[in-house]
């Protein structure tokens, strides 16, 4: 039996779909535990290519059961475009299950966060737009609408009037916007809810069980450790908590029943949205990973910032997450650069720091300390062991895992499921 957390061990974007996918197969259930739709997983299977936001990427295998833990924000219509997207392509949903404490991402969640990002002027986060951080504000403030209050009308109808007054009140009165339609969004939101009351079961019971009954569980982790709430590059975050221990909290099982942490990393780093990123690379090598790597936002289209490897990041990932192993994706990206570059610390103010600074200030003022290593040739993606990397490669993979002080199990040169090495087994 085995019990994995697959977490980003950067800032998103890192791939865990393909590694949630490729591990998937293994298990019997698949839960993802924070985020919502601010998520976008492409995965490629015999093929076809589907992109999911909400969706644990375990849905692909008919057998496996799909849950939506407590620690997630649902957009009932995403919810539903997604499940009836899948559907129309043949893929049974029947396996889906989300829990009944999992907080509702409302319309005017999505209004306000558009006006939250409005009234930040310059200082905007640069946010998805899907409404993710008021909702969870709304969580936290005790003022939030739950998937079991969703699906019963009286309790939905009751915790709307309350919670719209306020939004009106907010949206109106502070913001200047339109506000929101109580007869309207009740008759929408409520026919959602009935469309999905048939999905809500309770998650913490059903992996509980699964647990001691000795199946695989794989815990899906969306965004990565630098957007988290506490461990992430605050304000530049999102507003769940996708480390390792967030695993736990959303979805209801102790920390004591997850056996191993898989971080995932890009061979390179990327970032979307807003502030400081040591490593950047604003010139032509960072203008060919974003080509290369099709460095665009699966959620919102937007173009990625590309930078070399950070050790500092990944030794930082490998801390707050208690990494096992590295799952390392997109190496065949990086084939053509004649010189790579490691970070390998960062240069504050004359001072080396080996550790992640807790403070944009001082990050924002730090130069990184590189390694550098000749690049590689050759086209990577038909290889399917170790010792089919060219030696450069091999090399560089080596290097980063003893910088970060974690082994790699996982390597991907490729968007394909069978585009990936094993090189330690995880079950
Ligand atoms: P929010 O989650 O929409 O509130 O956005 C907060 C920050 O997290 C912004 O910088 C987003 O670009 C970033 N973010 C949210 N979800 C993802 C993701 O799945 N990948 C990468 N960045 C994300």
């Amino acid at each position: 039996m085995s019990t994995i957390a697959v977490v980003g061990a950067q800032w998103g974007d890192e791939g865990k779909g393909k590694v949630t996918d490729f591990l998937a197969r293994d298990a019997d259930i698949v839960v993802r535990y924070q985020g919502g739709n601010n998520a976008g997983h492409t995965v490629v299977a015999d093929g076809q290519e589907f992109k999911l936001h909400l969706i644990p990427s375990g849905i692909l295998y008919p057998e496996k059961m799909c849950l939506i833990g407590n620690g997630v924000v649902l957009d009932p219509e995403v919810f539903i475009r997604e499940i009836d997207g899948l559907a129309s392509r043949g893929i049974n949903v029947d396996n889906l299950r989300i829990s009944p404490r999992a907080h509702v991402i409302m319309p005017y969640h999505r209004k306000q966060d558009a006006c939250d990002e409005e009234s930040r002027g310059a200082k905007k986060i640069g946010t998805t737009g899907r409404g993710i951080g008021p909702a969870y504000a709304d969580k936290i403030s005790r003022t939030g609408i739950r998937m079991a209050d969703l699906v019963d009308s009286e309790s939905f109808k009751d915790s709307l009037k309350t919670a719209l007054e306020a939004k009106n009140n907010l949206l109106k009165g502070v913001y200047g916007a339109e506000g929101s339609d109580f007869d309207e969004v009740y008759g929408t939101y409520s026919r959602f809810g009935e469309r999905l009351s048939g999905f809500v079961a309770d998650v913490s019971i059903i992996l509980n069980e699964a647990i001691r009954e000795g199946r695989n569980v794989l815990f899906e982790g969306a965004q990565g450790t630098l957007l988290d709430i506490d461990h992430g590059t605050y304000p530049y975050v999102t507003s769940s908590s996708p480390a390792a221990a967030g695993a736990s909290l959303g979805s209801g099982v102790g920390p004591t029943r997850i056996n191993k942490v898989i971080g995932v990393a890009k061979a390179y780093i990327t970032r979307v949205g807003e502030g400081p990123f040591p490593t950047e690379l604003n010139d032509g090598t960072g203008e060919k990973l974003r080509q290369r790597g099709h460095e665009f936002g699966t959620t919102t289209g937007r173009p990625r910032r590309c930078g070399w490897y950070d050790t500092v990041i990944a030794r930082y990932a490998a801390r707050i997450n208690g990494l096992d192993y590295l799952a390392i994706t997109k190496l065949d990206v990086m084939t053509g650069l004649e010189r790579i570059k490691i970070c390998t610390a960062y240069s504050y103010k004359g001072e080396t720091l080996t550790e992640f600074p807790p403070t944009l200030k001082v990050l924002a003022g730090c130069e990184p300390v590189y390694e550098e290593m000749p690049g590689w040739t050759g086209d990577l993606t038909p290889a399917r062991s170790f010792g089919d990397l060219p030696v450069n490669a091999q090399k560089y993979l080596n290097r980063i895992s003893e910088l970060s002080g974690v082994p790699v199990a996982l390597i991907g040169v490729g968007p394909g499921r069978e585009q990936t090495m094993v090189l330690n087994n995880l079950y």
